[in-house]
């Protein structure tokens, strides 16, 4: 392209780019007179290599997420080691490329002990965080098993409630030396000769939550995180560890919880974790079956990003540190319908187990958009979860069926690879109150090589959205996949009776023009 069509190009990316940069709400073009949005792709203009791990899942010793979901040693559909092959199978097949385990809330009073060795000589115990009997059948050797199998990382959360950084430390001498010490002989003892190499570790669970089996304030974990984190570096200074930040930006300690623990571990941790679950309700976000305003909480992820991205960036400044810590959006769904949690003292009991519709879908979609669109900062972020609890896939003892929010998180998996692009977007706007004008219109890209993959939902209820691409160079040729999901009930769900009333639909797409439906997610991918 000639220098100066390369110049005007630019300077319409420009008219929107100042939109964006002006709002936080990320892609909004305030009071656009067309009803036309415009997304700009420049392949020069990147954000930053997507990692992958962005597409993260969760597996905790929850209800029927282990037992029932992924381990089921009766079942006629599970392998020689217990484990649901359907379910394997599914989750190999989706490539997801990272799970926590073994909690969430559970962590808080695990002892890893229980569950490794001779499986008759394990025992049964009272799990105090879901009052729920774990009778640790499966536990960390069995875990990374079927990691290996499935074809993914495993990102392990400690004990820093009951727990004590030496027998952190001690798990990763179990897991991670060769031989020759107490914990890794005593691995070795329990059959398994090759260390597991375990790199992501999570300094915790939520120790800012009052729910918190061992919570205490911030300074108390940020001290006990960094003799944890110096623990484990001194068996193995490969690992990458995770401080344990706020909870969600609803606790009255946000912010500030994550600046005093940084303050007091900040040289010694990799990363800070952030959690968030949204509700169409009017319990904390204010939004009582609001979907207009539901729709737009991606952005407010976004946000909540960019804030503990300032945390950690102050503490850097005030530490004249040279590091700079990533993000580990390790907890993130839409979560409202099914909470309290008592497990009455069951084993397996059903707990959690939110049946998520269209416009739940659609959010899912948008937490997508935005995780890609800040891949500068987040490194690692795990949909919670990944089965039977608010989770993307439901088993009973026949067989799964895939939720709503499957697809939009699935798509992801498959077609976000490369670089995330800088995309100009200028889309029409809508009011909700309180919050800047929300755009109709939310895109993020990827490109990898001449290989472009887009993600677009639409906010707008009602209309079909006209979109409109306008390539910086000459667009790819052909589009390799391309599908939407969209519906005309926004509380449609799916479920074992009926397993695809909410299911992607083939989408008309050119490279130049197209046009989303009301209420959908699309995913168009390009190549020559
Ligand atoms: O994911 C369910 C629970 O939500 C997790 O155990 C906890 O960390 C969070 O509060």
């Amino acid at each position: 392209m000639a220098r100066n069509s390369r110049r005007s190009f630019l300077k319409q990316a420009a008219i929107a780019g100042t939109a964006l940069a002006a709002n936080r709400w990320t892609t909004g073009f305030a009071q656009s007179a067309s009803t036309a949005a415009r997304i700009y792709v420049d392949p020069a203009q990147r954000i930053a290599p997507l990692d992958r791990f962005v597409f993260g899942s969760f597996i905790e010793h929850l209800g029927r997420s282990v037992y029932e979901g992924i381990y089921d040693p009766g079942s006629k559909l599970s392998d020689a080691n217990g484990f649901r092959k359907d379910v394997l199978d599914e989750i190999k097949k989706m490539g997801v490329p990272v799970i926590r385990y073994p909690g969430g809330n559970f962590v808080s009073g695990y002892n890893w002990l229980d569950g490794v060795g001779p499986k008759d000589k394990r025992p049964v115990v009272l799990d105090k965080a879901w009052n729920t009997i774990e009778t640790n059948q499966f536990g960390t050797n069995e875990f990374i098993q079927w990691c290996r199998l499935v074809g993914t990382e495993p990102l392990f959360g400690l004990n820093l409630g009951t727990g004590t950084p030496e027998m952190a430390a001690a798990l990763v001498e179990y897991c991670n030396q060769e031989s020759g010490t107490k914990w890794s002989d005593l691995r070795r003892e329990h059959g398994i000769a090759k260390p597991h190499g375990v790199k992501w570790w999570c300094l915790g669970n939520e120790m800012d939550g009052p729910w918190q089996i061992g919570h205490m304030p911030a300074r108390e974990y940020g001290l006990k995180a960094r003799d944890c984190a110096q623990q484990m570096r001194m068996v193995d200074p490969s690992l990458q560890l995770i401080a344990c930040g706020s909870s969600s930006p609803g606790m009255q300690t946000y912010l500030e919880w994550d600046r005093q623990v940084l303050e007091e571990c900040y040289d010694m941790v990799d990363g800070i974790s952030l959690h968030c679950y949204y509700r169409n309700d009017a319990q904390e976000s204010g939004a009582a079956g609001d979907t207009a305003r539901f729709l737009s909480f991606n952005l407010d992820m976004e946000n909540q990003i960019a804030e503990i991205a300032g945390v950690c960036d102050y503490v850097k400044a005030r530490k004249h540190s040279r590091k700079r810590l990533w993000l580990s959006f390790d907890e993130w769904n839409v979560w409202y319908r099914q909470r309290g949690g008592d497990g009455k003292r069951q084993r397996a009991p059903h707990l959690l187990e939110e049946v998520y519709n269209l416009e739940d879908a659609l959010l899912v979609g948008g937490f997508c958009n935005s995780l890609m669109r800040r891949a500068d900062r987040v490194r690692i972020a795990c949909l919670a979860q990944l089965v039977n609890v608010i989770a993307p896939i439901t088993t009973n003892k026949d067989g799964f069926f895939r939720q709503t929010i499957y697809w939009p998180y699935a798509w992801a998996l498959q077609c976000a690879r490369g670089d995330v692009l800088d995309l100009a977007v200028e889309s029409p706007t809508y009011n909700v109150r309180g919050i800047p004008p929300v755009p109709y219109i939310d895109v993020a890209a990827t490109m990898d090589g001449k290989a472009v993959a887009m993600f677009i939902l639409n906010r707008d209820l009602e209309n079909a959205r006209d979109v409109e691409i306008i390539w910086r160079e000459s667009p790819p040729q052909k589009a390799l996949f391309s599908q939407v999901l969209t519906g005309p009930d926004l509380k449609a769900f799916n479920s074992f009776e009926a397993p695809k009333k909410v299911a992607p639909e083939l989408f008309e797409s050119s490279t130049r023009k197209i046009r989303v439906p009301p209420r959908s997610y699309t995913v168009i991918q390009w190549g020559n």
